[in-house]
């Protein structure tokens, strides 16, 4: 996708979510609603989900699309861990070249995981997309990404 229409993409994406999430008041609905919007839009992504904070330095596997995912990844392992522990997104345009990087998925390639805050700015999961294709993510989406990770805020 070129710099130009990856922006297209992630306005749509961020006008729809904006109004479909007003009638959502579940965090369950609300994620599976996210995942299932952005999974459609992005050509490149083999599998979009969450994982949700479920007791300290623990994620496990919440709404998602695309093939099984793993169950539960604890802080500071694999990229979501790592995006969990330090509280920053990461993008990964190699997975095989991130240390601990956990292979869900034989053919994933390159991921990006956004952390995930409530109001009070508790972290309360992680954002996962991954990819088949190298490189697929870079900072052209994390900040639309960041922005659609933030429209969940008041759900969760
Ligand atoms: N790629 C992730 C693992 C989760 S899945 O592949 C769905 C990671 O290394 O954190």
């Amino acid at each position: 996708m070129t710099p130009d229409s990856k922006a297209a993409v992630y306005r749509s994406v961020r006008m729809q979510l904006a109004s479909l999430l007003e009638e959502v008041h579940d965090p369950t609905s609300a994620m599976a609603s996210v995942a299932a919007v952005l999974f459609e839009a992005l050509s490149n992504a083999s599998w979009v989900g969450f994982y949700r904070v479920v007791e300290p330095g623990l994620l496990r596997v919440g709404p998602y699309q695309g093939p099984l995912g793993c169950l539960e990844i604890p802080f500071g392992s694999g990229v979501c861990g790592t995006a969990a522990q330090l509280r920053q997104s990461q993008v990964v345009p190699d997975v095989h070249a991130f240390p601990g990087h956990i292979a869900c998925d034989a053919q994933a390639q390159s991921e990006i995981v956004i952390p995930i805050y409530d109001l009070d700015g508790d972290l309360k999961a992680v954002l996962d997309i991954d990819s088949h294709q190298p490189a697929s993510f870079d900072n052209q989406d994390l900040e639309p990404l960041e922005e659609i990770a933030s429209l969940l805020r008041p759900h969760l």
